[in-house]
This record gives structure tokens, C-alpha cells and sequence, in this order.
């Protein structure tokens, strides 16, 4: 790896003009991780003496994204072009520094060891700049490397600039380059802003080496993807869509089966145990961690979240800052919210939305519930429907419910409330008091039969239907209601 005599300096002040957006365009997004932090984590393992940020637009946010992994910032302002940006840099480069690789952050395929290929091409290449190159099918976009006769580079021409000959030129400039520093910055010096957007390109500094009978090189990146840099939507879309492939193919090479690996949307962060199954259109996103012997069926979004050895999730399931722990399950169509903490052997079925809830061993809560600010106690069964309100308008509150509760059916639990160990909890019931434990608790009208009511109804309306045939059509008929229903009324 790089010794102390190099140091890194990534180029991030520019605005992203042709994204058309409203953030830099080092921070937007590719496998769930800004650009210049791939490009930043990218370097680290080389162990520079120092890695110096080059930021300008939004320079604040892009500091944020970089120096919790350790990099230094430098501000370019305004922003003039990436030889500008490379000036601004030596300001921050230490006096023992002879080396410097230039990276930029729009790069977020780059690798550690093609960086670290690069630095030793131009160690033992003995030139002033050592280039990584391309080779790319469509080099459209891309800055031109003109070789010489001999193999060295006399040139790298920007395609705005290039003739029709050069065009045709398939070797491309990646941005990512190793200067000896005492040979690059008289060069750098002598740029000139001899463009259309009146900017001082690093790629002029190539033909100036030159002129100063100075020795360019140009190494070509073994696999063309990782010099993508993301100018557009579209090829932002291309690396996110590269870096996913790879991040689903080292899950496969250690052990984790992917049907379908091209739908699997997983974010850089994630780690998946061995003998994991992950089925088609699952995303597993931020830093989501999983465990062994897992599966998680089609369509399931993880976010942030923790699941231990053999959970299941069944399909559709959203599961988000939220704790499985071992053997339990979830879904079809759940929905763990941040807080959601299932403890061993825990169940939460279809339509369950669960809130800043523990789930204590093996309590179920198999259809159609809301929990929110909810403790269940170990075995506790919760019945299709049950709601915990929560929200009085003004405050959460917390429903505490113990071991072995059955919660009946249909039953709102008010909190703050509190039920104890062993309780039941009649179907339907509106519980508004704390129930002691081993008690039932029953909170619903009581239920009132009305023998023979339907079939008197029955025969007044075949009735009314009857002399509404033989008579003219009346404006608006009087409804009467059944005797019995009358009856039963009046007793109420
Ligand atoms: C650049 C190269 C081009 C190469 C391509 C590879 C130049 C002139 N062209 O073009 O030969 O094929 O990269 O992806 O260098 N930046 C600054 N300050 C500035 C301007 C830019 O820090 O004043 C940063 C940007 O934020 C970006 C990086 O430098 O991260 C490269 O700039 P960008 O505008 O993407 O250059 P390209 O047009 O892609
Ligand atoms: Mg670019």
C-alpha cells in the first residue's frame, strides 16, 4: 500500500450542472451511499498520509459526508475548472509529500487495488503522471488519451475540443491520475483557461508536462466500469445498477442465496449471514444487518434493522429500524415501524402495523393490529384487530400488557393501560381500566336477541310488494317497521 510520501486529494467542489439538481452532485446516491464517499472509502486502505477533500458547492454537507471517515477538506471557491481544484489543494499537502494521486468524487466504482496498481505503474514507471485509462466501447463524454508513437501520452483533449480523428479515439481519461508533485505544479501553474466554459483543466496540465519533456503514462483500468463517472441521471442510474450487481455477487460468493440476484436492491452496508435465502424485488437498505438461515420473501423492504439467525419474512413485508431476533416471524404484508423489537420466537402476522413495541418470547400478534408504545408480555396472544390507542391528541401513552394475556377479537385498549399477567380480554371489548391478572375483563354492549324479527320483515315487505303492483305508483310510502321490532324498542 502507498507510504507516507503520497497523499490523496479528491476533487468535489463542482455543482453537477448536467444533473439538474438541487444537490452537489458528490452527494447524490449510488448502492445507498453518497459518490465522494465511495470514493473516499475507496482510498482509505491506501494509507496516505493524508486525504484532502476538495470541496466548494455545498461545501458544508459534502464536509459532513467526509470527514467522519477521516478525510481533510479544502474549499475551491469559487470553482474554476479541476486544475483550479488541484491548486486550491496544495495549500493543505505537507512538504514530505512527493506523490499525489488525484481521484474525483463522481467515481463511485473506483477500487482500492486499481488505485493502488495505479501508484505502482507510476512508481516504477519513473514519469511525472501516471493516467488510469479506459477502454470503453462508447467514449462518448469522456476526455480522449492521445498516445504517442512510443506509448507514452502527449495528451488528453477534452471532447468539446476533440476533431472527428480524436473522437474516434476509444481510450478515455478517467479523472484518476499519480503526479510527482515537484514535476506537476509548474505545469499547473502555466494552465490556461482555453475552454468553453473558461475553466483550468487538469487534462491540459498533460500536453504542458510535455512541453517540459516531462514523461506521461496512461495504465488501463482492467475493468472499464470502475472509471464511470456519474455526469447525468442516466449514468448515475448505470453505476448504482454495476454497484448492486457487484454487492449481490459478493453476498452469493459468501454463502447467501439470491433468486433472481439482478432485482436485489441491497445497499453497500449490509451484511447477510451464510445460508440466508433472499427471494426477487427485496431491498435490503442503510445498515441493515442479517443473519444465518434467514428468509426474506419477494417484495420486503429492510431498512436499518437487526434480524438474528432463522427469521422469516414473508412477502411485502417493510420492516424499519427494528430488532427480530431469533426464529421469529413475520408477514405477509407487516409493517415494523422504528422501535419494533421481537424477541425470541415472536410472531407478527398480515396487516400488523407494530410501533416502538417490544414483542416479548414467543407473543403473537397474527392479523389485522395496531401496537404502538406497547410491551407484550412472553406468550401473550394478541386477536385479530386489537388496537392500542396510544394518542390521546396530545401524548403517547403506554399499554403494558403481561404473560400469557389473550386479548380477544376487535378489543381497543386505551392506554395508559395496564393488563395483567394471565388476564382475558373479551372480543370486542373497550378497555379503558387496568385488568387485573388472571381476570377477565369484558367492555361491550350487551347483545340482545329478537326471535322471529327477520321473518316478519320478510313478509310485510313480499306484502307492500304485492299491493304496490295492483296500485298507481305512490309520491312517497310510509315505512312501517315490524311488530316485533317495535315491540322489542320499547322494551329498550
Ligand atoms: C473529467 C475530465 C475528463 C474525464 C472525466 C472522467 C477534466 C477537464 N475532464 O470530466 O477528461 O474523462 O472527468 O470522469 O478534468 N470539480 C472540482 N472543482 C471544479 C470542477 C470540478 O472540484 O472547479 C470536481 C467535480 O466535483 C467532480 C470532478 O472534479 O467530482 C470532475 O469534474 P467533472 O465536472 O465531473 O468533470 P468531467 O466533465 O466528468
Ligand atoms: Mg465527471
Amino acid at each position: 500500500m502507498a507510504a507516507k510520501d503520497t497523499v490523496v486529494i479528491v476533487l468535489a467542489a463542482g455543482k453537477g450542472t448536467r444533473l439538474y439538481s438541487g444537490v452537489a452532485k458528490v452527494l447524490h446516491r449510488v448502492g445507498g451511499r453518497s459518490l465522494v464517499e465511495h470514493v473516499v472509502r475507496a482510498c482509505q486502505p491506501l494509507k496516505a498520509a493524508d486525504t484532502i477533500v476538495v470541496v466548494g458547492f455545498q461545501a458544508d454537507a459534502v464536509a459532513a459526508a467526509v470527514t467522519p471517515l477521516g478525510a481533510k477538506t479544502i474549499i475551491q471557491n469559487p470553482q474554476r475548472g479541476t486544475g483550479h481544484a488541484v491548486q486550491s489543494a496544495r495549500r493543505a499537502i505537507r512538504r514530505s509529500a512527493k506523490f499525489a494521486v488525484v481521484v474525483p468524487g463522481d467515481a463511485p466504482l473506483l477500487r482500492t487495488e486499481t488505485l493502488s496498481a495505479l501508484i505502482a505503474a507510476h512508481r516504477s514507471g519513473d514519469a511525472a503522471a501516471t493516467i488510469l485509462s479506459a477502454q470503453l466501447p462508447d467514449p462518448t463524454g469522456y476526455g480522449r488519451i492521445i498516445r504517442k508513437n512510443d506509448g507514452t501520452v502527449a495528451a488528453v483533449v477534452e471532447e468539446s475540443a476533440a476533431s472527428p480523428e480524436q473522437r474516434a479515439i476509444t481510450e478515455v481519461n478517467s479523472s484518476i491520475y499519480c503526479f510527482t508533485l515537484d514535476k506537476l505544479w509548474p505545469s499547473l501553474a502555466s494552465l490556461k483557461p482555453n475552454n468553453v466554459h473558461k475553466e483550468l483543466y487538469l487534462t491540459d496540465a498533460i500536453a504542458l508536462l510535455n512541453e517540459r519533456r516531462e514523461r506521461v503514462l496512461a495504465s488501463i483500468a482492467p475493468d472499464p466500469n470502475e472509471i464511470l463517472g456519474c455526469n447525468t441521471r442516466a449514468s448515475l442510474a448505470d453505476a448504482d445498477r454495476i454497484f448492486r450487481q457487484r454487492k449481490a455477487a459478493a453476498l452469493m460468493d459468501s454463502g447467501v442465496t439470491i433468486y433472481f440476484p439482478e432485482s436485489a436492491v441491497v445497499d453497500a452496508a449490509v451484511a447477510v449471514g451464510r445460508d440466508t435465502v433472499i427471494e426477487p424485488g427485496v431491498e435490503l437498505l442503510g445498515n441493515t444487518k442479517i443473519g444465518e438461515r434467514c428468509t426474506i420473501r419477494t417484495g420486503s423492504i429492510i431498512t436499518d434493522s437487526r434480524l438474528d439467525d432463522d427469521v422469516y419474512v414473508e412477502p411485502y413485508s417493510v420492516v424499519t429500524e427494528s430488532r427480530l431476533a431469533n426464529n421469529t416471524r413475520i408477514g405477509p404484508f407487516a409493517r415494523l415501524r422504528p422501535g419494533a423489537d421481537l424477541r425470541e420466537g415472536a410472531r407478527v402476522g398480515n396487516f400488523v402495523e407494530v410501533k416502538k413495541s417490544v414483542l416479548h418470547e414467543g407473543a403473537k400478534a397474527p392479523h389485522l393490529t395496531y401496537l404502538g408504545d406497547a410491551t407484550i408480555g412472553a406468550g401473550a396472544n394478541i386477536g385479530a384487530g386489537t388496537i392500542t390507542c396510544n394518542y390521546d391528541g396530545v401524548h403517547k401513552n403506554q399499554t403494558v400488557i403481561g404473560k400469557r394475556v389473550f386479548i380477544g377479537s376487535d378489543s381497543a385498549l386505551v392506554a395508559p393501560v395496564r393488563i395483567g399477567d394471565g388476564a382475558y380480554v373479551a372480543a370486542g371489548s373497550t378497555i379503558t381500566e387496568n385488568v387485573p391478572a388472571d381476570a377477565l375483563a369484558i367492555a361491550r354492549g350487551r347483545q340482545i336477541n329478537k326471535p322471529g324479527w327477520a321473518a316478519v320483515r320478510r313478509a310485510q315487505i313480499a306484502k307492500e310488494l304485492k299491493a304496490g303492483s295492483k296500485a298507481k305508483p305512490r309520491k312517497k310510502q310510509k315505512s312501517k317497521r315490524p311488530r316485533a321490532s317495535r315491540k322489542s324498542s320499547r322494551r329498550r
